[in-house]
């Protein structure tokens, strides 16, 4: 892959920079995408969207247990890649840096990044569905412990976002400021169909940002950025 010169003359001078991740940096990690191909993850015969919706949490958290921790037995023996190393070390190349991500694997942080907006929330973490006290679970925590809240004993589920549910406000609120207000904007492998999380690309490019896809596919946002790197983010990343 050759980067465009001028691409490369943009990233030499940006001060501001922003990176929104999808599942598709962690695909050379050995995590499964959702929705790579033009196929949709299905598990137990349930497509993903139903089992990671607020919906299935009301009526039968021991399936969205199931499906978290099993998803969290794959994680945990998967490592960073050169794409998220690249990403932790942008971190100390732009005078502004922020990092987004939509994933819930954690594999930003173990590659480095200190500064990470985590839309989703984080797959090692859950909350008890009464008082919300949020527990950190190890990897090695399979199946997921505790069960019920240690103040008041209701369930806890997965601290993560639902189909359904509202992203936690603050950190979006951020995440909304920083794609306002950056020279380069990258989108690195999501299939931009989730929203809000793809409307941070058309907010920075509205905004006046330099918008860059990295992506082997095309996706809705293909049509308007200024750059697009047809690959892997493995590969990319690294040579940027
Ligand atoms: P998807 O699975 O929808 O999309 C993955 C994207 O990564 C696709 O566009 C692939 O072409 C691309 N891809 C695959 N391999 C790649 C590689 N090596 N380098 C770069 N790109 C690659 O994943 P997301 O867009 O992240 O939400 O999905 C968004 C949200 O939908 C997820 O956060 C999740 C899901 O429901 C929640 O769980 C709340």
């Amino acid at each position: 892959m050759q980067i465009p010169e001028k691409l490369s003359e943009i990233i030499k001078i940006a001060k501001k920079v922003c990176v929104l991740t999808g599942a598709g940096i962690s695909a050379e990690s050995g995590i499964p995408t959702f929705r790579s191909g033009g196929n949709s993850f299905v598990w137990k015969g349930m497509p993903f969207e139903q089992i990671s919706s607020a919906q299935m949490v009301r009526d039968d958290l021991d399936a969205v247990w199931e499906w978290f921790d099993y998803r969290r037995k794959i994680y945990k023996d998967c490592q960073p890649n050169a794409g998220h190393i690249a990403l932790a070390d942008w971190e100390n190349r732009f005078e502004y840096f922020n990092l987004i991500t939509q994933n819930v694997d954690g594999l930003h942080e173990r590659a480095g990044s200190k500064n990470v907006l985590e839309l989703h929330g984080n797959i090692n973490h859950s909350k008890c569905e009464r008082c919300e006290k949020v527990y950190e679970m190890s990897a090695e925590d399979v199946p997921h412990k505790p069960e019920t809240c240690e103040i008041c004993g209701e369930k806890v589920r997965p601290d993560v976002v639902l189909f359904g549910e509202m992203l936690p406000f603050e950190i979006f609120q951020k995440a909304e400021n920083k794609s306002r207000d950056c020279d380069l904007f990258f989108i690195v492998g999501t299939s931009a169909l989730v929203y809000p999380a793809a409307g941070l690309a058309e907010i920075a490019k509205y905004s006046g940002a330099t918008l860059i896809e990295i992506n082997p596919e095309e996706t809705p946002v293909t049509s308007f950025c200024d750059f697009t790197l047809k690959g892997k983010a493995g590969e990319i990343l690294p040579l940027l």
